[in-house]
């Protein structure tokens, strides 16, 4: 969070993250981008930071290992904050599956400007969306370290948020998020 004046006029720049964790097909990619519409429309700016995307690109040369995906989520935290120190209020969508992963990248926000996000759904249910086909190949054995079924995902113990995204609508989740910034006043 910054101030600074402008001709005079005191403006404010809040920034923060939403950073989404969950298992493969549980929903953060889709939350991160209906959130994204949200800030679009209060004109906001932000910008959906995800792991499929930044796997193609950044992290191309990394696997899933956990020493690859500390590596993975620690780049991403990095361009997330110089995302944030730029003004953007960053919509990170990472499976990131290891506490000791996410905690680093809480250390390197400001105290309130870390919000994480834990986009809860159980395994069985994510694997019968299974939207990528990804469950079946893991299954099979053609993919190994396959989070949730050859992998571990150590879920959040005190995120500040936990949408049940088997139980509630994609809307209904949406709404919990909102609500939850407009009583931190990060959302008018
Ligand atoms: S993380 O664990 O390092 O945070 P990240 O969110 O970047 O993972 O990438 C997860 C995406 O990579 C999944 O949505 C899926 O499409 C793809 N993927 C490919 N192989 C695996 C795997 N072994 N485990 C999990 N996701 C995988």
């Amino acid at each position: 969070m910054r101030s600074y004046s402008k001709g005079g006029e005191k403006v404010t720049a809040k920034s923060y993250v939403l950073w989404f964790t969950g298992l493969s097909g549980a929903g953060k990619s889709t939350l991160a981008n209906e959130m994204h519409a949200i800030y679009q429309a209060h004109g906001l700016n932000s910008y959906v930071l995800d792991g499929d995307r930044l796997r193609h690109s950044l992290n191309r040369d990394l696997g899933y290992t956990p020493k690859d995906r500390a590596e993975n989520i620690r780049r991403a935290g990095e361009v997330t904050k110089i995302l944030t120190e730029a003004g953007v209020i960053v919509l990170a969508a990472f499976i990131s599956p290891y506490k000791r992963d996410r905690e680093m990248i809480r250390q390197m926000f400001a105290a309130g400007t870390f919000i994480e996000v834990y986009v809860k759904c159980p395994l069985h249910i994510c694997e019968t969306r299974d939207p990528k086909g990804l469950y079946k190949l893991a299954r099979a054995g053609t993919i190994s370290n396959f989070t949730g079924i050859t992998s571990e995902y150590e879920a959040p113990e005190h995120p500040e948020l936990v949408v049940k995204a088997d139980r509630m609508s994609i809307p209904a989740c949406v709404d919990q998020i909102v609500a939850y910034l407009k009583q931190r006043g990060l959302l008018s």
